[in-house]
């Protein structure tokens, strides 16, 4: 049998030289900055070190995050690309612990996951990079898991993308959309029923590209607040207030009959 399209089937195959590829796009591996770090951890030492929160971080210029994260959409896709366009970096100037993650690990995110049009994956990858270097709510601190939800909100209250790169690759106009939502399927779906572009376009392609560098460029700002010791979250826990785990916009799937869950526990 065919096998069914996949999301982003146009995409270029990724068979380049490996080497080549990297110098392309000015990604290093994880494996080429260990050893210029001078070899590889133990893994006791690796995991006690990558389970140490918070993770040394640097101030990032948002502006170049995005155009890494915008290029690097075109090699590994939205999750992968906001998270690839920190880590980078930070595997550069900081090295450890963030060498001992692959970027190339979190592809799968492209097409809100597997190309299911779930949470978009941007926004999930700014997640991993939050959670990652200010920890997850166990540390006592709930910064990491909250930024994440701050990121989300804002992407579905953003006219996306809100990033132009320097030198784009689709020279025509942008148009923008507010998904009202962080689901993949309802952003891209918004975005091309506003625009009339197919999701094999090249339009489509940069517009998610674009919007990899909105994401990325968020959350480096964020990220430097938070480092200044400035951050003041706007996340929000949404099943705390609906009595259900749910997103905002209820009535965007329920339309004006929105049901009401139990409120009580259950003897
Ligand atoms: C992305 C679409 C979507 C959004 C947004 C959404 N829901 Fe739902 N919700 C559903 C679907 C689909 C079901 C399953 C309905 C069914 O089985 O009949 C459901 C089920 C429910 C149920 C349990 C089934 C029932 O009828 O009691 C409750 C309660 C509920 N939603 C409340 C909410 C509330 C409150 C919000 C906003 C805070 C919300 N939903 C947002 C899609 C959504």
């Amino acid at each position: 049998m065919e096998q069914e399209a996949k999301f982003g089937e146009q995409e270029p195959e990724v068979n380049l030289d490996r080497r080549k590829m990297m110098v392309g796009t000015g990604v290093l591996t994880a494996g080429l900055l260990l050893t210029k770090a001078g070899g590889l951890l133990g893994t006791a030492q690796a995991k006690s070190q990558m389970a140490n929160w918070p993770w040394p971080y640097v101030k990032l210029d948002p502006d170049e995050t995005a155009e890494l994260a915008y290029n690097e959409w075109y090699r590994v896709y939205c999750g992968a690309g906001v998270f690839s366009s920190i880590f980078t970096q930070l595997q550069e100037k900081v090295g450890e612990p963030y060498t001992l993650v692959p970027p190339e690990t979190f592809i799968f995110l492209e097409g809100g996951l597997t190309g299911w049009g779930t949470a978009c994956g941007s926004h999930v990858g700014a997640a991993l990079v939050t959670n990652m270097i200010i920890g997850p709510r166990t540390t006592g601190s709930h910064d990491g898991p909250m930024m994440g939800s701050e990121i989300m909100q804002w992407y579905a209250d953003a006219a996306l993308p809100t990033y132009t790169p320097k030198d784009p690759r689709y020279k025509g106009k942008m148009i923008t959309t507010v998904s009202d939502s962080p689901l993949c399927h309802v952003s891209v779906g918004r975005w091309m029923k506003a625009s009339g572009h197919s999701l094999g376009s090249e339009e489509r392609r940069d517009r998610c590209a674009r919007v990899t560098a909105s994401v990325a460029h968020q959350t480096v700002t964020l990220l430097n607040q938070w480092h200044d010791g400035q951050y003041q979250t706007k996340g929000r826990l949404p099943s705390a207030s609906y009595g259900i785990t749910a997103q905002h916009n209820c009535t965007s799937c329920h339309g004006s009959d929105v049901p009401s869950p139990p409120m009580a526990a259950k003897k």
